[in-house]
């Protein structure tokens, strides 16, 4: 597939120009994303951003809010199919394969590439059978004893197993906010994906249940790719290896964390992470 280069920002729609600054290079990364736009009838809120995730690691999103973030992260398992006066254009793949194929099937790209929001959402049921649930769809388990194994290992890599295996037929809705989080957490594991999105997965908890998601987030990155939202600039410094800049639909900049927060190369990114703005 011929690759863009990835500095290649022009202006559309009359917006000024903006040149992406990218100062580091992906290899192998399981998804990419070229000249994406994204359209809610007549609003452009995602303008030809061009940005790829990496193995093993967490990719930060930061920015005002209403800059796109949210947006483009709901490109990258096709979430914004479900909003009907969404329209997205450019090239996303998947280990190499065009997730906007005619072809792809959309639920099973929601099992390789799941999402975690704000507000926890478990299912109005038991605590297994939330962790079961996706599994039993995608026919993950062959027997009751296989189903168990996948729900154990699912709350165990969910940092919930030690929590709630005294309890698995209670409500998930029965646990607490930090605990129900963990609990989507394991749902989106148990069907086994390959990458996590995460829109603000901790603005709705308080800071002890969310240093524990935090901490879950850096042991995840051993067995997932992960992309997280997230308008808390302390936590993006503390989990990601790279942070995306966004703003007004733009992806200002993008790089390594450390770089980005200490030293970056524009000015919109250094008034933000600097309090000037946003
Ligand atoms: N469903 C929608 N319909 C119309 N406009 C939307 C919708 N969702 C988001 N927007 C608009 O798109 C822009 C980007 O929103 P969003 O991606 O939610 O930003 P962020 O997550 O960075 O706060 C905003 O101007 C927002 O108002
Ligand atoms: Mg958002």
């Amino acid at each position: 597939m011929d690759e863009p280069p990835i500095q290649h920002h022009t202006a559309e729609h009359g917006t000024p120009a903006m040149a992406t600054r990218a100062r580091d290079s992906i290899e192998d990364p399981i998804m990419t994303a070229r000249c994406v736009n994204v359209y809610y009838g007549e609003k452009h809120a995602v303008k030809n951003v061009s940005l790829d995730i990496g193995r093993n690691q967490v990719l930060a999103m930061i920015g005002p809010s209403g800059c796109g973030k949210s947006t483009f992260l709901r490109c990258l398992n096709r979430m914004n199919d479900t909003i009907p006066s969404a329209r997205v254009d450019g090239v996303i793949t998947l280990d190499g394969q065009d997730i906007y194929d005619r072809k792809q099937d959309v639920a099973q790209l929601r099992a390789r590439v799941g999402i975690v929001f704000q507000k926890p959402t478990p299912f109005p049921q038991s605590i297994y059978a939330n962790v079961a649930y996706g599994p039993r769809i995608h026919g993950l388990a062959k027997n009751r004893g296989d189903m168990d194994e996948l729900v154990n290992t699912s709350l165990q890599r969910a940092g919930l197993w030690d929590e709630v295996k005294d309890r698995l037929s209670q409500p998930g809705t029965s646990l607490s906010g930090g605990q129900q989080q963990r609990l989507c957490i394991a749902r989106t594991i148990a069907v086994n994906p390959e990458v996590i999105l995460m829109d603000e997965p901790t603005s709705a908890l308080d800071p002890i249940a969310s240093a524990k998601i935090e901490d879950l987030i850096d042991e995840l990155k051993a067995n997932y790719a992960i992309a997280i939202v997230t308008h808390n600039m302390q936590q993006a410094a503390r989990v990601s290896q790279r942070t995306a800049y966004f703003h007004m639909g733009d992806l200002v900049e993008v790089g390594p964390t450390n770089l980005i927060f200490t030293n970056p190369q524009q000015k919109l990114t250094e008034d933000y992470i600097t309090g000037r703005f946003g």
